[in-house]
């Protein structure tokens, strides 16, 4: 499984502390950018994170800016991405349970590195539950007209 990582300027310190997170547990990951703390916008590497997981080059993102909003609009704007703006471990294992989502939006301001943590260990193993889900989840994209 590799990840794909993308944040702003307000979730690059965070998406730092989670590429060494990734390295200790030896989970292999790319990461689209921003490269520094200075002030960008979060829709480029949205939407950069967004074609990597479509085309399969990543199997699962994890996206930061600040809030987690910017970035999660950007990314459900593209047709195969389900991002979930998450707070909690039950957010992000509901996420992935009910939601299937395949990319966690962080609030990079809001939240600390170990709730961080917390959330990506739990996205990251829990399996979707199918079952009345499996319809709800594909019929979220707007039907295209041909
Ligand atoms: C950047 O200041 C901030 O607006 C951005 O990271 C994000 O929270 C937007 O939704």
């Amino acid at each position: 499984m590799k990840i794909g990582l993308a944040s702003d300027h307000a979730g690059y310190a965070l998406k730092e502390h989670l590429r060494q997170w990734l390295d200790a547990k030896n989970i292999p990951y790319i990461d689209y950018g921003t490269g520094s703390p200075e002030s960008v916008n979060y829709a480029v590497y949205g939407h950069r994170l967004a074609a990597a997981v479509e085309s399969g080059e990543a199997d699962k993102g994890i996206a930061i800016c600040g809030t987690g909003n910017g970035i999660g609009m950007t990314l459900n704007k593209h047709r195969d991405i389900r991002a979930a703006v998450c707070w909690n471990e039950e957010t992000a294992r509901l996420a992935r349970a009910h939601n299937d989502a395949n990319i966690l939006a962080l609030p990079g301001r809001l939240i600390t590195a170990e709730d961080a943590e917390r959330m990506v260990e739990t996205f990251l193993r829990t399996a979707f539950e199918g079952g009345r889900h499996e319809e709800r989840i594909r019929t979220i994209p707007i039907p295209t007209s041909n």
